[in-house]
């Protein structure tokens, strides 16, 4: 179900759109029903159902592991409605999960227990105890079945006083979800269709009704406010931290690191505070991690070292624009490794150097103020504090090749596409327009004048 509205979240993006630890939290849901095998999700929308149909196609994509289906609910007249819109696609055997689009750190292990308490042919609720059950639908037993929910709105004083609730998540046969819900009225407190009012009719059939009860409230958490998600970002990233410091990575402060995508550590390694992993990262054995670094769809070899404020932002499609840095690399402070960076072994990149879509062999070193960009770096390179690669022609982007052992000075330019031969030598300052042949000195700037005895002018006085 992701139909609902959001009006708390004061934004124009559909609630389920927004993100948690990088994902949207519907795509938390997905994720969910994937790796519970699903054979088919259906996916209920009504308010954005456009942009959430989208969204959704777009990250499914082609690898969907399961067959999904839209349907729409406009407009919203209460849950059994929701799900009275999925009865034409949904399958008649089989057992139907019913989940929400804004409740995302739900477990796939917690909904595998309730299918087993489902069993095939039961109604099983997921249900908690809450000391103040304000608002939820309450679970009525007599003795210890259960009779019914009952919506705050329509509870009596003595029911409204039960804590145990309904947590909006049930599984039950497909067969008779659809029976019941032909059966729905929207005769009660809210005048809406209650998908919870299902539990009568289960009584009356003789069908066994189960309550699963859990103590974790995360898991059953829903987002309607920006304070509640931000709440739920802070205990997924706990729980994140936590196995991680379980797997012995070291964590200078396991809350102050962000984590949305998913972070691969070997042993020791090391992270200092307030570090942001994205997409798809790796770190090898020993990587240490220096505080204040943004790092995203990245290998980082063993060894290697990152020091403080570097920005690794490798690209996301399919792993082939991600940042690869050798084992004992060197980078940063304030370094900047774009799409395609790819360092070896023991480059070292300094301050305030940028690197995009270029290749460094190893021992390479560009460790001040420079830009390689579209460039081939061969092994032993010195690429000198302020020089830059002048890759785009203002249409088009050429390579820069610098072979082997090539010394290159201070504030050159080197304008591609362009090859410097092995073993060369770049004068401080030149602007190189034609390939170098290898083991030259290549001078490319006036020659330098200097005027005896220059009087420079002065204020009379
Ligand atoms: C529902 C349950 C209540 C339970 C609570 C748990 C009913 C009648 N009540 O409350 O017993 O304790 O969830 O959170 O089911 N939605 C739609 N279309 C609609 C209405 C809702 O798609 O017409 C979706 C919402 O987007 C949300 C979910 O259903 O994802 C739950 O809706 P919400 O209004 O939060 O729950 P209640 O109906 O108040
Ligand atoms: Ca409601």
């Amino acid at each position: 179900m992701a139909a609902g509205k959001g009006t708390r979240m004061k934004s124009k993006l559909p609630k389920v759109l927004h993100l948690l630890a990088g994902r949207a939290l519907l795509q938390h849901v997905l994720d969910t029903a994937a790796e519970l095998s699903a054979r088919q999700v259906v996916l209920i929308s009504g308010h954005g159902a456009e942009e959430v149909e989208a969204a959704v196609s777009r990250s499914v994509g082609s690898t969907a592991r399961f067959d999904l289906d839209f349907v729409r609910q406009q407009p919203q007249l209460g849950t059994g409605h929701a799900v009275q819109q999925a009865v034409p696609v949904l399958r008649d055997d089989g057992v139907v999960l019913v989940l929400s689009g804004d409740v995302p750190l739900m477990r796939a292990d917690t909904l595998r227990h309730l299918i087993a308490a489902c069993a095939g042919d039961k109604l099983a609720l997921l249900t908690i105890d809450f000391a103040d059950p304000t608002g939820y639908g309450r679970i009525v037993r007599c003795g210890e079945v259960v009779q019914a929910i009952v919506e705050q709105k329509d509870a009596s004083e003595q029911q409204r006083a039960i804590t145990e609730v309904y947590s909006g998540i049930m599984a039950l046969p497909a067969a008779q979800l659809k029976r019941w819900l032909a059966r729905l009225d929207n005769q009660n407190a809210q005048a809406e269709y209650y998908l919870t009012d299902i539990v009568k009719f289960a009584v009356a059939d003789g069908v066994a009704v189960v309550a699963h009860k859990i103590a974790d409230a995360l898991q059953v958490a829903g987002v309607n406010s920006p304070l509640q998600l931000a709440e739920l970002e802070r205990a997924w990233q706990r729980r994140s931290a936590e196995q991680l410091l379980e797997q012995g990575v070291r964590l200078a402060d396991p809350a102050r690191l962000d984590v949305r995508g998913t972070l691969e550590c070997a042993q020791d390694v090391s992270i200092d505070v307030n570090c942001i992993f994205e997409g798809r990262v790796s770190l090898a054995e020993g990587v240490r991690i220096g505080a204040n670094c943004v790092i995203s769809n990245a290998t980082i070899g063993a060894g290697a070292v990152i020091h403080p404020f570097t920005h690794i932002e490798g690209g996301s499609n399919g792993g082939k624009d991600a940042v690869e840095i050798g084992a004992g690399a060197l980078v940063g402070p304030f370094a900047r490794l774009r799409a395609g960076a790819r360092l070896g072994a023991e480059v070292h990149i300094g301050n305030f150097v940028e690197v995009k879509n270029s290749t460094l062999a190893t021992g390479a070193k560009a460790n001040h103020l420079a830009y390689l960009g579209d460039a081939t770096v061969g092994e032993r390179v010195n690429f000198g504090a302020g020089s830059i690669t002048a890759n785009y022609d203002g249409a088009f982007k050429h390579r820069t090749v610098i072979e082997a052992d090539v010394h290159v000075g201070s504030n050159c330019v080197l304008i591609a596409p362009l090859t410097i031969g092995a073993g060369g030598t770049v004068g401080g300052g030149s602007t190189l327009s034609k390939d170098t042949p290898a083991g030259a000195l290549s001078v490319a700037r006036a020659r330098q004048v200097s005027i005896p005895n220059w009087k420079r002018p002065a204020k009379s006085g």
